[in-house]
């Protein structure tokens, strides 16, 4: 049997709160929907949560709500999953890539505060493996430039830093429920914010601007059906269906997040020997580890890679620099531009990490990578 990278943990609980909510008057906006919202909310320190039907839907709905647009920059990291930048230009937005520390993968604020210009609205950090950014340094070099931090935290729900949750620190930070994340709804995401603005806007381009409130509609008098559209939005809604699975899966986080934590550490130890660039966690914050990003000599990468795969141990790599995807290089976006992220590339490789990875397996890949090092 083949190990994932990643993959969820599904028990008999969550699949009665499955059925419980097919079974329920409501498929989709309905009651399970504002309880996830809330234990969400909860669980980030944060004063609301936007259920929506995706990590990539979360982002795009996050950057319109800071109103993102045309003639705007938005600055991130080119470590990342596409969507981090391409919901942004989506919206019309330039992208600018800073480079990232080389000891965690995360933007590095030196090079973000040298890429901050009056053009910046939006700062967009990604929580690499689940390791926590340097959010009060980030925060400060948006705010300088009166641009927003933006953490995309779709790898480290469940992560503290300094003790806050993730969640609780940046302006807006976005979450995904993808089956290889901390915990999931199959597809799904959530937009946390306490910034009273920023979660109505988002509220409202996950269900296509719609306007119910009379008092805020220019035509109020069209009828008790009437509801209005401002400005453009999208269908991003997330069904109770699964949102009753989030919030039954929330109810076991702490518990995904020690497994993780003590897989983690086991690598940790029982590959240190070998020479290898293991991933490394500042003392000040405690990740809920998403991925295991081990490091390799970039010219033995893709043979490690390929004999891990033919040992059924699916490694995966995480990330090719977003600007190297030929869209951006259609753009004019060239190799090089940020060296550390793409020296960081060509010698990744993502280790199984997940929860219900059992103590058996976890011994298989370990064999496995000592084998094809040696
Ligand atoms: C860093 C990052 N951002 C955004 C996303 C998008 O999330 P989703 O797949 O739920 O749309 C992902 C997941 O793939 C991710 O890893």
């Amino acid at each position: 049997m083949s190990i994932p990278y990643g993959r969820q943990w599904i028990d008999d609980a969550d699949v009665s709160a499955v059925v419980d909510a097919l079974r329920s008057e409501w498929l989709t906006t309905g009651p399970a929907v504002a309880t996830f919202e809330q234990s969400i909310a909860a669980e980030a320190g944060a004063d609301a949560a936007i259920a929506v039907s995706s990590g990539t839907a979360a982002l795009h709905a996050a950057y319109a709500a800071a109103r993102v647009g045309e003639g705007d920059v938005v600055l991130t990291t080119p470590l990342t999953f596409v969507a981090t930048a391409a919901t942004a230009a989506q919206l019309g937005a330039r992208i600018e890539f800073a480079d990232v520390d080389p000891a965690t993968g995360n933007l590095d604020p030196a090079a973000a505060e040298a890429a901050m210009t009056d053009r910046t609205r939006v700062v967009a950090a990604v929580d690499y493996a689940g390791h926590p950014v340097e959010l009060d340094e980030l925060r400060s070099i948006a705010h300088a430039r009166g641009a927003l931090l933006l953490e995309d935290a779709a790898h480290s729900i469940g992560s503290t830093y300094r003790g806050a949750a993730v969640g609780s620190i940046a302006d807006i930070t976005t979450f995904s429920f993808f089956p290889t994340k901390n915990l999931t709804t199959a597809e799904g995401g959530a937009v946390v914010t306490s910034d009273a603005r920023l979660a109505d806007g988002a509220r409202a381009y996950r269900t296509h601007g719609l306007v119910r409130d009379p008092e805020r509609q220019r035509m109020p008098d069209e009828g008790p059906w009437h509801q209005e559209v401002h400005e453009f939005g999208l269908n991003y809604r997330l069904p109770d269906v699964l949102a009753a699975l989030g919030t039954s899966q929330l109810s076991r986080l702490a518990m995904f997040k020690q497994r993780r934590t003590r897989i983690f550490e086991r690598y940790s130890d029982e590959l240190a020997d070998l020479g290898l660039t293991l991933p490394v966690k500042h003392a000040h914050v405690d990740p809920m580890w998403h991925l295991y990003p081990l490091r390799v000599p970039a010219a033995d990468r893709r043979r490690i890679f390929e004999e891990l795969r033919a040992r059924g141990i699916l490694v995966q790599v995480n990330y090719i620099p977003v600007y190297w995807h030929p869209v951006f290089e259609d753009l004019g976006y060239r190799r090089g531009l940020c060296p550390v992220a793409e020296q960081y590339y060509r010698e990744e490789i993502s280790l199984p990490m997940y929860a219900a990875l059992t103590d058996d397996d976890q011994s298989r890949v370990i064999d496995a990578v000592r084998e094809v090092l040696a």
